[in-house]
């Protein structure tokens, strides 16, 4: 068996996955009582749940010491105090029981799990709380001659095998977007499931919508959200606008990717997919161009061991193992930085 642990902000999970199927997944997220994350105290958090959470997902899977093939842990990208404390736990983990340790780029997790229901060659729609990506898989080619200009753009998006970043957000992350909104009008980390309650009795008001070529941009949606509320308008309103105004330049630039790619699937990933509204908009979009959609149920949306140890046995099987000892964090690593050799 894989055992995958996530750790990379918000949450503490431990997955157990073997021949792709899952066995267990088990998570405890910290939640600051006011404002933010603070990356120390989540860290801490994570020290402090790590052993319960391990034993409880080892127990539910029927999972002894000695069926531990290896110890996928995500290692990149996030907070680093986070990314420290559960690699800190992996290291001790693998030395212990004397397995290897495989590195998985978290972001690549969310995708590569949104295809465990079923799609092959997906444009993936990945929100998550600090990401927002538009990616596809391209497989490396042989032919490619490219001005030296372009060189070094080329080593990160095209030059090997990739999960390609078609778009992404210019500023904040579609969640965090959202969670920095519910924070100015009360409503606790994470605001997404509050705020889709809200938007469900709200009407539609003129936000800014802006999408730029393939990228989009929240920070000015933002602003006039938190000036409108600052002026009386319900957070109801403002809810149902938000989700309607940002999740149509998610579609919009998810549509073209289809368009430009020919792809005939979309995967939706991350925990701003769990969104009722979005799923909706996103189905309405492929049912037109006649493209088939796939989303994760939502505990494996959101931050989550599973996807971890899922990936990683993938890894795994395609040779990928290290040495405890030389495995280190790697906080700002981006998807299309990954060389995609398992596929
Ligand atoms: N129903 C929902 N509607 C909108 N956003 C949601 C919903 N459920 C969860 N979210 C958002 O998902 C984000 C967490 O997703 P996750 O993938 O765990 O993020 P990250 O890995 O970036 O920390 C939070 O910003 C949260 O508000
Ligand atoms: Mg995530």
């Amino acid at each position: 068996m894989i055992i995958g642990i996530e750790t990379t902000a918000h949450t503490f999970g431990v997955g157990v996955v073997h021949n792709g199927k899952i066995f267990a997944n088990v998570k405890d997220m910290y939640k600051p009582l006011s404002g933010g994350i603070i990356p120390n105290k989540s860290a801490e958090h994570h020290k402090l749940v790590a052993d319960n959470v391990w034993n409880d997902a080892l127990s539910k899977a029927g999972c002894s010491d000695s069926d531990i093939t290896a110890i996928a842990v995500s290692n990149a990208p996030g907070l680093a105090p986070c990314l420290h404390a559960g690699l800190n736990f992996a290291k001790l983990k693998a030395k212990l029981l004397g397995v290897p340790l495989v590195p998985v780029n978290h972001c690549i997790a969310h995708l590569e799990i949104g295809q465990s229901v079923g799609a092959s060659d997906p444009v993936l729609l990945y929100a998550s709380g600090a990401n927002t990506q538009i990616i596809a898989y391209t497989a490396a080619s042989k032919s490619h001659r490219m001005p030296s200009s372009l060189k070094n753009r080329e080593k990160l998006a095209g030059a090997s095998s990739k999960y390609r970043v078609f778009g992404e957000t210019l500023d904040l992350g579609v969640g965090n977007f959202i969670d920095t909104f519910g924070r100015h009008v009360g409503i606790p980390f994470p605001a997404g499931p509050a705020l889709e309650g809200k938007a469900k009795n709200g009407k539609y008001i003129e936000l800014p919508y802006s999408i730029k070529g393939m990228d989009v941009s929240f920070s000015g949606m933002q602003t006039k959200m938190k000036q409108l509320f600052d002026k009386g308008v319900s957070v109801e309103d403002l809810a149902f606008s938000m989700q309607e105004t940002a999740f149509a330049m998610l579609v919009e630039a998810s549509e073209r990717a289809l368009a430009h790619t020919g792809k005939t699937e979309l995967v939706l990933g991350g925990g701003v997919a769990c969104n009722s509204r979005l799923q909706e908009m996103c189905r309405l979009m492929c049912e037109s161009r006649g493209v088939k959609m796939f989303c994760p149920a939502k505990e494996f949306l959101v931050d989550n061991g599973a996807m971890i140890a899922y990936t990683g046995e993938l890894l795994f099987n395609s040779g990928i193992k290290k040495k405890p000892e030389d495995v280190e964090i790697n906080a700002r690593e981006r998807t299309d930085m990954v060389d995609v050799s398992w596929k």
